[in-house]
């Protein structure tokens, strides 16, 4: 009882800290359920937040394998929905048996919910949304001191809500453009195999800027190589706007390749012997779709260097030639694997906002690795992969721009 009273009064001192310390609410929502999510502990677990409209839930922050970040709930569905509308907490010991549950997201990501805890989030007028946990990792279903922890969470909140005030507003409904369900990757290693990639789920939505974060050898890199063509799964599917590249064929992975991405690197590979204004134009001339190269140079703001030689550039400069290559064909999906690793801040900052016009005015969905958290306060969506799978996904309320950057 000791332990239980003991452990009860460090994760209200702890979320107590989390909430007051983190300067914005979103981020002090995920990493209170993060400290949940350790301290029952359980695997999966959902901040979901009502529109303003108060008739759907959308969840702002997933922890877990499965993305669900695309998925929304109309109030009075499911638990969630359930417990969003009364305002009273649900413990589900037992998932399978219940018909409150909708089976539709195991169905089709293969993960298996046994148990669940819900309860709400409610600021002092009215609910607002809840907060869900799925499977205790050791079996057990959840009990009244999982629940007492949880409404002692959303209470919590509902003080930093009032505090710091929320202002939830869901976008239009969005297209997913590239889709991983249960990804895997192997790669031969000594005598056996390394599974580098162990069931990737994710979506990833049109003209939607994602960061991907995660230690280093966690996968990263394996899995943004593959969405791009550059690596091949070993089980599961890939679809890129509507198209099936699990297994594609070498000529139509050529084609669609120089048609639909751009990639940026951390080395920038500009060709030595060619100007600045000819690296770009030089795949201007094989691209079907491209705009005139000296267009490219100018929206990375290189216009006055365009004649210049790589070794007559900065490290900024060289990648943004490297950008303004990567943009000149006009891709659907922009792959940057730590485009700003080699830089210093400042250089960093007119990297990424070139970045930013880029989404903007291209329309173009950008996936970016990187290892500085402070840049994914840019992103509409930061992903974490963990042992290679993703282990959660933030939905940013209000993503920052490159100028708000800090570090
Ligand atoms: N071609 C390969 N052959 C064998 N193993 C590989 C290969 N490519 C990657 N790996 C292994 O896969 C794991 C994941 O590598 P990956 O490059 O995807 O990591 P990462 O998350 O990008 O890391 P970092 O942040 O250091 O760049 C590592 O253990 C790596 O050694
Ligand atoms: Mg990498």
């Amino acid at each position: 009882m000791a332990d239980r009273k003991t452990r009860f009064t460090r994760a209200i001192w702890h979320l107590t800290q989390e909430l007051q310390n983190a300067a914005a609410l979103d981020d002090a929502l995920s990493a209170s359920l993060e400290y949940i999510i350790r301290t029952l502990p359980c695997e999966a677990g959902t901040i979901w937040l009502l529109d303003r409209a108060g008739s759907r839930l959308y969840p702002l922050y997933n922890h877990g394998p499965v993305d669900i970040t695309g998925i929304t709930i109309e109030k009075g569905q499911g638990i969630a929905g359930r417990v969003a509308q009364s305002g009273e907490s649900l413990l589900v010991a037992d998932a399978a048996g219940d018909a409150r549950f909708s089976r539709s997201v195991d169905e089709e990501s293969g993960f298996e919910t046994r148990s669940i805890l819900c309860v709400p989030l409610k600021n002092s007028a009215e609910t607002i949304g809840c907060v869900q946990v799925i499977n205790k990792t050791d079996g057990s279903p959840f009990d009244a001191e999982d629940l007492n922890l949880c409404e002692a969470l959303a209470s919590l909140a509902a003080i930093a809500m009032e505090d710091k005030g929320l202002d939830f507003r869901p976008g239009a409904e969005k297209e997913v453009i590239i889709s991983l369900r249960g990804v895997t990757k192997d790669f031969p290693s000594g005598d056996g195999v390394s599974h580098v990639l162990r069931g990737i789920n994710l979506d990833v939505y049109k003209n939607e800027f994602v960061v991907v974060l995660g230690e280093s050898g966690c996968g990263k890199s394996t899995m943004v190589n593959i969405i791009g063509g550059m690596d091949f799964l070993t089980d599961g599917q890939l679809t890129i706007d509507g198209k099936d590249f699990s297994h594609p064929g070498d000529k139509e992975l050529t084609r669609f390749r120089r048609e639909y991405l751009g990639f940026v690197f951390q080395s920038y590979n500009l060709m030595p012997n060619l100007t600045a204004l000819e690296n770009v134009q030089f795949i201007a001339d094989i691209a079907p779709n491209s705009m005139p190269a000296a267009e490219a140079i100018a929206k990375v703001g290189l216009t006055d260097r365009a004649g210049n030689y790589p070794a007559a550039l900065s490290g900024g400069q060289q990648q943004r030639v490297a950008i303004a290559r990567a943009i000149v064909k006009r891709p659907k999906i922009i792959f940057a694997d730590e485009p700003t690793a080699a830089l210093d801040y400042q250089t960093s900052i007119e990297v990424l906002s070139v970045f930013e016009e880029v989404k903007r005015q291209l329309g173009a969905t950008i996936m970016m690795i990187t290892h500085n958290p402070e840049i994914a306060k840019m992103a509409d969506r930061v992903i974490k992969l963990r042992d290679g799978k993703v282990s959660s996904i933030k939905v940013n309320l209000h993503p920052l721009s490159a100028s708000e950057l800090v570090w």
